[in-house]
């Protein structure tokens, strides 16, 4: 291929990238989630994103000022993400971490926040994303993960690596319709705190399972 057919072909991408982010702005957050979706119905595992009732009463036990690192699983159109930029501490930094690359690259095109670092790629592998970001633990794990229908092993797995990603003292954050996400935490957590949010669609469990 000749350079001027690269560049052609660069131009091309550039342009299609332009539009691919105008359609995304103008379909808006409930718009890009739906077709998420509708795409991957059993990873994504809800119509909605999470109310602003389900975020505030997540994040109430955080402790930002000393919170440099905080990592969520399944951000999908950012709902919480926004809210966790508010509290974050200037040089601090948000991890997140997703499957779908529709919801990537609309979080890419919508946040433009230093400290926000999206990834494509499964919580599962959480700790060598967290240490290709230059760090050896994070503060908090955030999760929206559908545990319930995610595939056979990967709920332990993830648990598992949470765990250990986790600093002393740190928390594992998960929100889920049914209390399948618990089962896997008990494994590692000794301390789980529980809780519930009726004004969700659906209505969900919350729990926070500290790290010793
Ligand atoms: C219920 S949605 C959560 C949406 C959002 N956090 C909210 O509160 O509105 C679940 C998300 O988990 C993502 N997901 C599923 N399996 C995953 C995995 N193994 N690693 C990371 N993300 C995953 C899906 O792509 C989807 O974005």
């Amino acid at each position: 291929m000749t350079t001027s057919e690269l560049a052609q072909r660069s131009l091309g991408q550039r342009a299609l990238l332009g539009a691919k982010r105008r359609i995304m702005r103008a379909m808006g957050p409930w718009g890009v989630f739906l077709q998420g979706f509708i795409e991957h119905p059993v990873m994504v595992g809800s119509i909605i994103p999470s109310s602003r009732f389900t975020i505030r009463k997540m994040l109430a036990p955080v402790n930002w000022e000393t919170c440099k690192l905080f990592v969520e699983y399944g951000p999908g159109v950012g709902t919480f993400c926004r809210p966790v930029l508010e509290k974050l501490r200037r040089d601090g930094q948000l991890i997140v971490i997703d499957t779908n690359p529709l919801y990537i690259d609309y979080l890419k095109a919508t946040i433009s926040d230093s400290r926000f670092v999206p990834v494509l790629g499964s919580a599962a592998d959480v700790e060598s994303i967290v240490r290709a970001n230059g760090h050896d633990h994070a503060d908090y794990v955030l999760s929206g993960l559908p545990f319930s229908t995610l595939p056979d092993g990967i709920g332990p797995e993830i648990a598992a690596a949470t765990y250990r990603v986790l600093r002393p003292g740190g928390a594992f954050l998960v929100y889920q319709f049914s209390a399948k996400a618990r089962d896997f935490m008990a494994k590692h957590f000794k301390h789980i705190d529980a809780g519930f949010e009726a004004l969700n669609v659906l209505p969900c469990k919350l729990f926070w399972g500290w790290k010793d």
